[in-house]
């Protein structure tokens, strides 16, 4: 069943699927379903850095989230790490000793003696807002993250090696500064089987950040997830220079997330009256989410354009919104003929439509019924 995860803060509306991000100013809307790397070309973009290239598994339902592996240590330990551009923290579960942890003990983070960071790093001070203090000159780097599905992680900011293989074919084996989690608390009824998060996010303690600030790689970020996991890269190398659609990022400086704005929504290439959505890609949310206005907005434009239609309303656990066809559907793709596409429309100097097709806002579930045969229901993911 769907683990649905929510890494990011509150937020209007997110979209996560089929969506490259880029650090720098940019958002680039990426071709779906390639897994295999790229063609690197070999060109030195302004003088410096590399790029780190990670394989991603995972998917939106039934898994819920998006995962790397990264070593971490010397000689390296490997932990799955769920990727999350909504939030800047790199943590592990850590046997300090852990409260909380899912995992068994021998595959936990085990700290290296005086390998915690100071309070007075300014990793630290980023992490923090601007209340951060620190009292005496050896005070260690304490951190508490408490993300939106509300669950939450407490423990000591580290630094220690990650092994990484840059496309340039060097090994690079950087000092990084990451969360060592020692108290766990999930709200959610399935335990995380993923060891902890890869921090994307924005400031200076991403993993991103730290990378480009050590002049590894540029800062740059980009992602492509598909049904069947994708790949996440750090640097400028796979930033593809043709058959890309760019709209600007927002400069806000009070807001946290990558997003861009304001956009215009249309339903079957039509206006729909809603307009000004600033739009947050959060790559650790598994839906994409809307304000309740825009949300009933959409599902009264699906449910008006299913009129007529063989299509019968049920009740999933997956999700409130559901309906059965009078055949099973196998995948997404048979649902194509009853529901319409979305665009969200970018009216900046460049007009750019991010699509949202049917397979991008619906999920095939299964459900056991009590005869326990399964079935296939469809869901909306909006
Ligand atoms: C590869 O990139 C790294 C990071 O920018 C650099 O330190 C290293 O010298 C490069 N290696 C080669 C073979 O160019």
């Amino acid at each position: 069943m769907a683990d649905q995860k929510m890494k990011g803060g509150t937020v209007s509306i997110m979209v996560l699927i089929f969506l490259v991000l880029s650090a720098t100013f940019h958002g680039c809307f990426a071709a779906i379903g390639q897994v295999q790397p790229p063609r690197k070309r070999n060109t030195v973009v302004n003088g410096f850095g590399s790029s780190v290239f990670l394989t991603v598994s995972g998917n939106v339902y039934p898994l819920g989230y998006y995962s790397v592996t990264v070593g971490i240590g010397n000689p390296p330990k490997p932990f799955q790490l769920d990727i999350d551009t909504g939030s800047d923290l790199t943590w592990v579960q850590c046997d300090a000793p852990c409260t909380g942890c899912s995992l068994p003990r021998d595959q936990l983070y085990k700290p290296v003696k005086n390998n915690f960071l100071a309070c007075k790093d300014p990793i630290c001070a980023a992490l923090h807002s601007k209340a951060h203090q620190c009292t005496n000159p050896n005070e260690k780097c304490g951190f508490q993250v408490d993300y939106a599905d509300h669950g939450s992680v407490l423990g000591a900011m580290l630094s220690d090696n990650f092994p990484l293989r840059l496309v340039n074919n060097s090994l690079s084996s950087p000092l990084l500064a990451f969360g060592c989690g020692y108290r766990l608390q999930s709200r959610s009824p399935h335990p995380p089987t993923t060891a902890g998060v890869l921090g994307l996010g924005k400031s200076k303690a991403s993993i991103s950040s730290q990378l480009s600030g050590m002049r590894i790689t540029k800062n740059v970020v980009g992602h492509c997830l598909s049904g069947q996991g994708g790949f996440l890269f750090l640097g400028a190398d796979f930033v593809p220079k043709s058959g890309m659609t760019w709209t600007p990022m927002l400069q806000n400086s009070f807001d946290k997330h990558y997003s861009s704005g304001p956009a215009e929504l249309l339903f079957g290439g039509k206006p729909t009256g809603v307009k000004g959505l600033d739009v947050i890609f959060d790559s650790g949310a598994t839906y994409t989410y809307l304000t309740s206005k825009v949300y009933q907005t959409v599902l009264n434009l699906v449910r008006k354009d299913l009129s007529g239609k063989q299509l019968q309303d049920v009740k999933d656990k997956a999700l409130p919104i559901c309906w059965k066809g009078a055949k099973s559907f196998k995948s997404v793709t048979e649902a194509r003929k009853y529901f319409n596409t979305f665009a969200l429309s970018f009216n900046g100097a460049s007009n750019t439509h991010l699509l949202l097709p049917p397979e991008a806002y619906l999920i095939v579930t299964v459900s056991t019924s009590a005869n326990l045969l399964q079935r296939l229901k469809t869901s909306a993911v909006l």
